[in-house]
């Protein structure tokens, strides 16, 4: 009994204790205090300080470089494209300063080419609407090419003559939304052209002796070579290993490639070449052929690369350098161009929801495409074995594999078809591919799900 008594008086003094001066085990009011305030600056937007708004205005100038890079620069390619081609005197045509017929702006359109609306003047873009402008007449492609209309191309034109050709990177990799009329809209950037036949722009040529000595080839056979190429598609490794159709005898190109939606993908390219940066320095250089410095050694290889080894183009510097300096904006701007969100009538959100679900399950895509990036984060890159096809593409780079394509915006890229050289004309033949190459069981309706899935991404 004395005890319990005891008990209750030690508790009951505690307690008063408690009250009066502050429980010993409760957080001190200066952390919780200051944790609030830690909470509540979060959500603050970080551009406050002096090195925030640096680095704010660094980005949106990187941006805005790098997105006038991408859509303008030519890199100093004219010497080549004019210089040793000489496509521009088959543009302008006699008429023009240059030989031939010369290129309307209905061949224009029918190789692929595209005219970004938003600069041509209201007049124009009316004529066009109501047909009355004449697109059999080579002298309104100067005019568009003097507008810098022509997505991916640049002209000089001077004293009415065609005097120059450039190429820029929108060539292959914009296209535009159609808004006026076929080929002629709004310039959407990352997105491929997969209209632009870009073997039949070159045969436009009247001068392909560049091409003939480097692949060691006579001038039929080059030609032959860009005819088999077809529109939407290029061979970025013909000049390295000269190697122009596969083994069963067709063309060796591959489709042009989205250049959105790369950010947090680690390589690139079909066949994970390098960063986005490395692949910018390779084209601008040794395809597009502008004027810089690249050095790649793994292209030294004569037994993989012949005709890049014996050309050098492992280690090249041009002068002057018009291409290192630009490198840093156009990555962050390749980098900013976000994947486009599909329309949302364009699939079924239901079977989609299930199609989500046997992606990351049984069927096993998501053990390579893992989300929302739709790449392994990491190395990306698998034999052609692991993927079920052959390794001809694959063998043609340093790693000798193929890497996982980033599957978001697939719906932009259907033309053509699936896999790096479009083999797979539907999703749903990639996935009747995948169900024979990996052993999967899936019933007809889980196929359909997952393609309304894929077309959902
Ligand atoms: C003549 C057409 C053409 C031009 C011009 C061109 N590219 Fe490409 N680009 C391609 C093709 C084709 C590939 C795929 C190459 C391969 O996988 O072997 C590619 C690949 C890429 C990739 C990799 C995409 C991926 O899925 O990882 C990027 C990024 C890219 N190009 C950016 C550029 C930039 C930037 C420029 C301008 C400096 C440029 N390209 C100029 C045709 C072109
Ligand atoms: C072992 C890794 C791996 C698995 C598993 C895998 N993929 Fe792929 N996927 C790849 C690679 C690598 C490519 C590039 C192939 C090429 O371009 O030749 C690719 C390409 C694709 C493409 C074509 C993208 C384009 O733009 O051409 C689609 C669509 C696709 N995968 C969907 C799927 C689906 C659906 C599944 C599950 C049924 C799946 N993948 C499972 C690695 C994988």
């Amino acid at each position: 009994m004395l005890s319990w008594k005891w008990l209750v008086t030690a508790a009951t003094l505690l307690l008063v204790a408690a009250c009066v001066i502050e429980w010993p085990f409760a957080r001190p009011a200066a952390t919780q205090s200051l944790l609030a305030f830690a909470n509540a600056a979060q959500v603050r937007v970080a551009d406050t300080t002096p090195s925030d708004q640096v680095i704010n205005a660094s980005a949106t100038r990187m941006l805005d470089e790098g997105r006038n890079i991408f859509r303008f620069d030519t890199f100093g390619s004219e010497a080549f494209w004019s210089g040793r081609l000489r496509l521009h005197q088959a543009v302008g045509g006699a008429r023009f300063g240059g030989i031939g017929t010369g290129v309307s702006p209905a061949t224009a359109l029918s190789v692929g080419l595209k005219v970004d609306s938003e600069v041509l003047p209201p007049a124009i873009t009316a004529a066009i609407r109501s047909g009355s402008l004449d697109v059999n007449d080579p002298a309104n492609t100067l005019a568009l090419l003097q507008l810098r209309a022509v997505v991916g191309l640049t002209g000089r034109v001077e004293n009415n003559q065609l005097t120059s050709l450039g190429i820029q990177c929108a060539l292959c990799h914009s296209t535009v939304d159609d808004s006026v009329a076929p080929g002629i809209g709004r310039r959407l950037d990352g997105w491929p052209n997969r209209d632009l036949n870009v073997g039949a722009i070159i045969n436009l040529s009247p001068d392909l002796s560049a091409f003939t000595s480097h692949l060691g080839v006579d001038d039929a056979t080059a030609r032959r070579v860009f005819a088999s190429w077809g529109p939407g598609k290029f061979d970025a490794e013909l000049i390295l290993d000269g190697k122009a159709f596969r083994p069963d005898g067709r063309s060796a190109a591959t489709l042009m490639p989205a250049a959105f939606g790369l950010a947090g993908v680690n390589l690139h390219t079909y066949t994970g070449w390098g960063s986005v940066t490395h692949w910018n320095a390779f084209v601008a250089n040794l395809e597009m052929m502008g004027s810089g410095a690249f050095f790649d050694p793994r292209l030294n290889d004569a037994n993989r690369f012949p005709l890049a080894a014996k050309a050098g183009l492992g280690n090249v510097r041009k002068s002057p350098d018009l291409i290192t300096s630009k490198l840093a904006s156009l990555h962050y701007y390749q980098l900013s161009i976000p994947a486009p969100t599909p329309p949302s009538d364009s699939f079924s959100p239901r079977g989609a929801e299930r199609g989500r679900d046997l992606f990351n399950s049984t069927a096993r895509c998501s053990s390579c495409h893992v989300p929302p990036l739709f790449a392994e984060p990491g190395w990306p890159m698998h034999t052609a074995a692991e993927i079920g096809i052959d390794d001809f593409q694959s063998s043609r780079s340093p790693d000798q594999r193929y890497r996982t394509t980033p599957l978001r915006g697939l719906f932009a890229r259907q033309k053509g078809g699936f896999y790096h050289d479009g083999r797979f004309p539907t999703l749903r033949a990639v996935v009747d591919h995948y169900e024979q190459a990996l052993n999967l069981r899936l019933s007809e309706g889980d196929k359909l799900d997952l393609v309304e899935y894929l077309k959902s991404l």
